[in-house]
């Protein structure tokens, strides 16, 4: 079997996780609030009446039609993916040659690397300057020295929370040769998309998804703006019936029902501010202004706090750094009783130690 196997495939670990069983979960930027109830009730009515023998839309019509909607762009710069995942990996089939070189900021949202291994591509990752801003300049090198494929701009950043300015989003579309994917996953939060900047850029193309901010990370719906010229290659690349009708239709009523939906925001937005504010006045960790739903800091004492977490039922996400003392921490916003707990954790830890 070994010699049958790409080379590139060989070391790469499969993705096989198993859900977790936690009380607390705040490990994948997931959203806390469940779907409300009486959608899925709707869903549940609209699937009785739906004939489950047959294959879905392929281009999802009427799923493009309330993305258009809820984003502003013509249906036909747009296209579904099963999760934003799907699309990296549509992106790399379409554009990236064995060798081809792809340029990102590090640290970064891990599918690009993946994605870039399967794809045999050469992959670039730029570590940030200090106060994880990311190099901007060394990436603009990179990508123009090595006429590099694609550029990969996560805003907000995954996992440090970083956003990136409108001058520095204009400044790598100007100066780079490639396809800029500027990853706006979290945008919601932040609230200041480039999706605007489409019709004048023809090489950018925004990804976003339904995980996040619409708390749908269980239908994997994902989705890519863009120029159409660029998402009439990707179509090339995509699955027959890559999205299922399931999620077509439960992806129709919440961007349909958005504005009750999307009413969460304000209460996680308040949560992570109240969170940012008390992390803040322990003194003892190195703290990152987020824009997204996640709160990210450097800490001496990281490992004891995810260990002390753990204990408690809780999971979040621990960066280990091998290099340095410190260690590095990432959890979603949860409810506030659950950000609560999680905060009075960590209160303990960092006064009496694990
Ligand atoms: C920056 C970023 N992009 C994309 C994704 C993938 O989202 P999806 O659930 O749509 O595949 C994630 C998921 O955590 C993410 O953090």
């Amino acid at each position: 079997m070994e010699t049958l196997v790409r080379k590139n495939i060989k070391n790469l670990n499969a993705y096989k996780v198993d859900a977790p069983q936690y009380e607390i979960i705040v490990n994948a930027n997931e959203s806390p609030y469940d779907f409300p109830m009486a959608l899925k009730q709707q869903f549940c009515d609209e699937i009785c009446h739906t004939d489950l023998n047959r294959y879905p839309e392929a281009c999802f019509p009427e799923l493009l039609k309330e993305l258009s909607d809820y984003t502003g762009v013509y249906a036909e710069g747009i296209i579904c993916g099963s999760g934003s995942d799907e699309i990296i990996a549509m992106i790399n089939q379409a554009f990236v040659n064995p060798g081809d070189v792809i340029v990102s900021h590090s640290p970064s949202f891990a599918m690009y690397d993946i994605w870039a291994t399967i794809a045999d591509a050469k992959h670039i990752r730029v570590n940030d300057l200090p106060d994880h801003q990311p190099d901007i300049d060394t990436m603009i090198d990179e990508a123009c020295e090595n006429n590099a494929k694609l550029v990969f701009l996560c805003n907000p950043n995954n996992p440090t929370g970083h956003t990136f300015s409108r001058d520095d989003i204009l400044k790598i579309l100007d100066a780079v040769p490639s396809l800029v994917i500027l990853d706006e996953a979290y945008i919601e939060f932040f609230g200041k998309s480039s999706v605007d900047l489409i019709t004048k850029y023809p090489r950018l193309l925004i990804l976003r998804t339904l995980s996040k901010a619409f708390g749908l990370a269980g239908i994997r719906c994902g989705y890519a703006l863009g120029n159409k010229e660029i998402i009439d290659v990707l179509y090339k690349v995509k699955g027959p019936y890559n999205l299922n009708v399931l999620t077509q239709k439960i992806a129709v009523i919440a961007l349909k029902n958005r504005v009750s939906i999307l009413s969460n925001l304000e209460i996680l937005k308040a949560e992570r501010e109240k969170a940012m504010a008390f992390l803040e006045a322990l003194n003892a960790f190195k703290l990152y202004p987020s824009g997204s739903n996640f709160i990210y800091f450097e800490a001496p004492q990281a490992e004891e706090i995810y260990e002390a977490l753990l204990q408690n039922n809780i999971l979040i996400k621990y960066f280990k750094d091998e290099a340095r003392e410190t260690g590095s921490i990432r959890f979603s916003i949860g409810t506030p009783q659950e950000n609560q707990k999680i905060l009075a954790i960590i209160k303990e830890v960092v006064y009496n130690g694990a």
